[in-house]
């Protein structure tokens, strides 16, 4: 993808000007709508800026699925985003902030276990982006999973029920109706837990001041980097202008269960 002109805000052209037309966190291609949403520009604005975001989705796409095609099968491709904006000290609320540790939740709508996997580039040409971690969501949940009030595993509570079913289910239909409110309506008792993770996380000083375990990564100019953010602990603390794109693998796809955040939470690693 061609790096963007490093200033200037021509009407149609997505530049790091138009960082200054974002109407919300991130601008974001969402494949099913074929828009972008989060800028507040002109219709060619948006229109350039979607087709530069789903075609780097697209690339993006391909390279995992001819590097990885068994945790690529059947997943579901999500949005595409831009972040133009200085990360540190953004002023986000506590829940959106990137500056804050967490492990992702719920990342395009409930995943029902399904694992959030992200891509991403620093499309930085001169500065590094830089991330703190406090390891993975075993450990966390170990330590902290009673003061979040998710200890003891959830055994087949992590099920949803026949009610719950029957929601996910119309909501369902909703979306092959070509309505995307499906995906942002549904729930079940595993995102809702990973939810309360995540937040416990992000609300909790003590949490976010403790150094132990803290380690930084710094991706370099030009880096692209995958990770499971609902495994991998992360912040991004300082860093500005990176690609985000966004997939769900389906929990058939994950081998190693112990390793997986819904059979850690459910207590068991049979089916
Ligand atoms: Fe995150």
């Amino acid at each position: 993808m061609p790096l963007p002109p490093s200033s200037g805000s021509r009407p149609g052209v997505f530049t790091p000007g138009n960082a200054l037309h974002l109407g919300r966190k991130n601008a974001s291609y969402h494949p099913e709508t074929g828009r972008v949403h989060g800028l507040k520009a002109s219709r060619a604005t948006d229109d350039r800026a979607a087709q530069i975001l789903k075609e780097h989705g697209q690339r993006v796409a391909e390279f995992l699925r001819s590097t990885t095609p068994s945790i690529t099968r059947d997943w579901r491709v999500a949005t595409c985003s831009f972040r133009p904006l200085e990360e540190q000290g953004r002023n986000l609320s506590a829940h959106a902030s990137n500056e804050l540790i967490h492990v992702d939740a719920d990342a395009y709508g409930a995943t029902h276990g399904g694992r959030i996997l992200r891509f991403f580039v620093n499309l930085n040409p001169s500065e590094d982006r830089v991330w703190v971690s406090k390891g993975t969501f075993p450990r966390l949940l170990e330590k902290y999973g009673a003061a979040a009030g998710l200890a003891g595993g959830m055994g087949n509570r992590i099920r949803p029920g026949p009610l719950g079913r029957l929601y996910s289910s119309a909501l369902r239909g909703i979306d092959r109706l070509g309505i995307p409110l499906g995906q942002v309506l549904d729930t079940s008792p595993y995102d809702r837990a990973m939810r309360r993770f995540h937040n416990y996380m992000k609300d909790t000083p003590e949490f976010q001041n403790s150094p132990e375990g803290l380690e930084e990564f710094r991706f370099g100019p030009f880096c692209a980097w995958a990770v499971f953010t609902d495994m991998v602990s992360h912040a991004c603390v300082s860093g500005r202008f990176a690609l985000v794109s966004t997939f769900v693998v389906p929990l058939e796809n994950c081998r190693l269960r112990e390793f997986v955040p819904y059979y850690i939470l459910k207590g068991s690693f049979a089916p």
